[in-house]
């Protein structure tokens, strides 16, 4: 089983190497090359760089690890190699002003999620997942005794199968908010769970309780 991993910034750099120490094969891929040579050369045999269309077509599952609007480039571009594949994008609807200020790209109550899976070619499997803590909290919230929640939202069961192995890979506890319709709960700037530590039992807790007051 194999890892692409499109885009070696925070999250993305985050991510592959977690998943190398937690056991798993990456390959990373980024618009600039040498970039991702640099990580996979940090990351060991585990790891390696290539194209961006020959590290999707090489793996089972892609992370886009991007911003909304490189994705809007990069999935109609990729979208014959995405078929088929399980996708996994940790994107929120995230901009930053000239002063630095955090910005809502997309209108209120539309999620990223929803506009990803949108773009996907029918036959890719999606998962909105890995971007639901920010990427210094990711970075130094893996293996804790008791573990981490990561969660994840999909509706369809292979991604939801990938979905879990990768993040028990990553050293996190995997828990489902809902489906595609619920991803808006887990990203930036204002969904209710994003941003938070919890274990599996104030997780299940919380989820229980703020879905029901939503
Ligand atoms: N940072 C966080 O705390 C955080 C937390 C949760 C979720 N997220 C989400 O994660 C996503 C990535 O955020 P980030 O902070 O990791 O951003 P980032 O550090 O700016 O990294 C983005 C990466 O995407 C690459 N990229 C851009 N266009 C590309 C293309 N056409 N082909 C291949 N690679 C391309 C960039 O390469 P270049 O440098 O060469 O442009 C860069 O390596 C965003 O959607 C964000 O909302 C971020």
């Amino acid at each position: 089983m194999s890892t692409a991993i499109i885009g070696v910034g925070n999250i993305g750099g985050t991510i592959a190497r977690h998943l190398v120490a937690g056991g798993e094969s990456v390959v990373v891929a980024a618009r600039d090359e040498s970039q991702a040579k640099a990580l996979a050369d940090e990351l060991g045999p585990r790891a390696r760089a290539a194209s961006v269309e020959e590290a999707i077509t090489g793996a089972d599952a892609v992370v886009l690890a991007l911003w909304l609007d490189n994705m809007r480039e990069v999935i109609p571009q990729q979208a014959r190699l995405l078929d088929g594949k399980v996708v996994v994008d940790p994107s929120n609807p995230i901009g930053f002003d000239e002063k630095g200020q955090m910005f809502r790209t997309l209108p209120e109550g539309e999620s990223s999620g929803s506009v990803v899976a949108g773009l996907l070619p029918a036959g890719a499997h999606y998962v909105k997942g890995f971007g639901t803590l920010g990427a210094d909290q990711l970075a130094t919230s893996a293996n804790r005794k008791p573990r981490v929640v990561l969660f994840y939202a999909t509706n369809d069961d292979a991604a939801e199968a990938t979905a879990q192995r990768l993040i028990r890979a990553a050293g996190f506890e995997p828990l489902k908010v809902g489906g595609v319709s619920d991803a808006g709960r887990i990203e930036g700037p204002d969904g209710e769970l994003q941003g938070r530590i919890f274990d599996l039992d104030e997780a299940r807790a919380t989820i229980a309780t703020e879905g029901a007051n939503a």
